[in-house]
């Protein structure tokens, strides 16, 4: 019998779990054995007006089917504290932890407005700043910890009209980055996700033959097994629809390298030499900011003296 993703007893936080993606992963969660905490403040696509409801609809459904989830109708921006007590008050602790919530305010940025632009970024990236830097205590005291960060397509890639929701799901990247690094001794593991799939955020945007092809469910089982104990990856982003599942990495172009120590450093030589800096020929995936060291080695072998010049020359045949 093939090994299997086990979740039993795990405590699983998930925000905005009353529809769409995140009712799907508290189904199946709560399905491996974990105990669900279903944050909702059942609000419209835009943020608007509050019900109970849509978390209540899915703890009464994963009830019945013999799981273990609890309620919780707090706002992830207003009350952050409020959904880690539910999580606290009937489950004792936390171990993971979905940024899932999400809302829409669509505009060119020509219309955007500051509101618009706040609204987004406040659920997005300030709502889950907040409920991480809550968790993170809790995941640091007991050395084990899963956060998955929902990012985007239109965050990596930009998206017409959504300039804030862009700039959110950007943010989430780095934020995954750089905590993945921060709890990595803490057996703390962050990783990011970029899906498409179908939802009321994108149900009425993309053609009805092509929203059969993305249902939620097939987002779940790279969630599931990014949060279980088995999983080693950290700090990495994913990229999953509709049954695919692919990583996603910063790709650097071997790049123009213009001798620091002469006068070729010029606006000239960059108009000159243009392409050479976008030339992917020769690249390589930077994951951490010591891969500067590639930078660091060539400028200062450069500056040493002619013979280190010649060498890197001679290497990379691209110092001007
Ligand atoms: P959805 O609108 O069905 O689900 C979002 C849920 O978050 C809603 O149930 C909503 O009530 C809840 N929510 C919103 N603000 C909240 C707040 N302040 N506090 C607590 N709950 C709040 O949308 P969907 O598609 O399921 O989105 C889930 C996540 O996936 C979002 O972060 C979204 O940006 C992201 N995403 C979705 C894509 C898609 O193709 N559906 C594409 C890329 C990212």
């Amino acid at each position: 019998m093939p090994e299997q993703v086990s979740l039993k007893g795990k405590v699983v936080i998930i925000t905005g779990a009353g529809g769409g993606l995140g009712k799907v992963y508290a189904h199946q969660f709560a399905s491996r054995g974990a105990k669900v905490v279903v944050n909702d403040l059942g609000g419209s696509l835009t943020g608007s007006g509050n019900s109970n409801r849509a978390a209540d609809v899915v703890v009464e459904e994963i009830r019945k089917n013999g799981g273990t989830a609890a309620a919780d109708y707090n706002n992830l921006v207003t009350n952050p504290e409020g959904i880690l007590q539910t999580a606290l008050d009937n489950f004792g602790t936390v171990d993971i932890l979905i940024n899932n919530a999400g809302i829409l305010k669509d505009s060119s940025f020509k219309n955007m407005t500051e509101k618009q632009f706040t609204d987004v970024l406040d659920v997005h990236l300030n709502g889950a700043f907040k409920l991480t830097k809550l968790c993170w205590e809790i995941f640091k005291a007991k050395k084990y910890g899963r956060i998955i960060m929902t990012a985007s397509p239109a965050g990596l890639y930009g998206n017409f009209g959504q300039a804030n929701y862009s700039c959110a799901k950007l943010a989430l990247v780095g934020f995954g980055e750089t905590l993945a690094k921060e709890g990595y001794n803490s057996n703390i593991k962050v990783n990011i996700i970029s899906l498409l799939a179908k939802s009321r955020m994108t149900e009425t945007v993309l053609p009805p033959d092509v929203l059969e092809k993305l249902s939620p469910e097939k987002i779940a089982p790279l969630v599931l097994y990014l949060t279980s104990e088995m999983c080693p990856s950290t700090g990495s982003i994913y990229e999953v629809a509709a049954g695919l599942f692919a990583q996603i990495k910063w790709q650097r172009s071997g790049g123009l390298y213009l001798n620091p120590s002469s006068d070729t450093l010029t606006p000239e030589a960059i108009l000159y030499k243009f392409n050479e800096i976008s030339d992917f020929t020769e690249s390589d995936y930077p994951t951490m900011l010591k891969d500067y060291n590639k930078v660091w080695d060539i400028t200062s072998t450069l500056g040493k003296n002619e013979q280190g010049k010649t060498k890197i020359k001679s290497l990379k045949n691209k110092v001007v």
